[in-house]
């Protein structure tokens, strides 16, 4: 038997593991496979001190129908982190397929925090003024539940308090979602 290898390079020239035997676990490991996990794009927003703060997010899943909770993961090293954990509301809106822009602008680490929704079409969350981005597909407004080491990043649980979303797929607005995968949106 042949030891595993990382990184393989595949039929179609992308790195790739030996999905026969596996792989130590590592860094690289991660992003290759979680890569292949197809996800919704969003912007997760809070307020804090009158600075309304922003980030594409991608690791955010739904937990809990009672009490309903859903969870995002934030950098440690993220500007946002502050913000989420000092926010008494943040949220979360689901961006569609024509909200690229938006998910790589509050994905760039150079943005100035200040000036970063001037030209983002955006309205206050209902309970707490939290910006929600205009057009997303649907939105959620949450407080924090609960917070959970998860080495470089932290879960955030949030119990949602208010959420909208188009009401059916038959609606003229509708559009589909944007989605992340393999490193490319579409
Ligand atoms: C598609 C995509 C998904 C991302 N998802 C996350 C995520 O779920 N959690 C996270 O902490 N950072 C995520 N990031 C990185 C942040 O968006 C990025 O680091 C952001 O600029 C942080 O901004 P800040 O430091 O100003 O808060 C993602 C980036 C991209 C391009």
């Amino acid at each position: 038997m042949t030891s595993p290898s990382w990184p393989e390079t595949s039929r179609d020239g992308v790195t790739a593991p030996d999905l026969g035997y596996g792989v130590p676990g590592s860094a690289d490991a991660l992003r290759h496979v979680m890569g292949h996990f197809a996800s919704g794009v969003t912007i997760a927003t809070a307020l804090h001190h009158g600075i309304k703060h922003a980030m594409t997010a991608t690791a955010v899943c739904s937990v809990s129908l009672e009490p309903p909770l859903v969870l995002v993961c934030v950098s440690k090293a993220s500007r946002f982190h502050g913000a989420i954990s000092k926010a008494t509301h943040w949220c979360l809106s689901l961006l569609t397929v024509d909200q690229e822009a938006l998910a790589r602008h509050f994905a760039n680490r150079g943005r100035d925090l200040l000036s970063q929704f001037d030209r983002v079409p955006h309205t206050p969350s209902p309970l707490s003024g939290t910006p929600l981005v205009d057009g997303a597909l649907a939105w959620l407004e949450c407080t924090t539940y609960g917070r959970h080491d998860g080495g470089d990043h932290t879960i955030v649980v949030g119990q949602i308090v208010r959420a909208s979303g188009l009401p059916s797929d038959d609606d003229p607005n509708a559009r589909p979602p944007l989605t992340y995968y393999r490193g490319a949106y579409s």
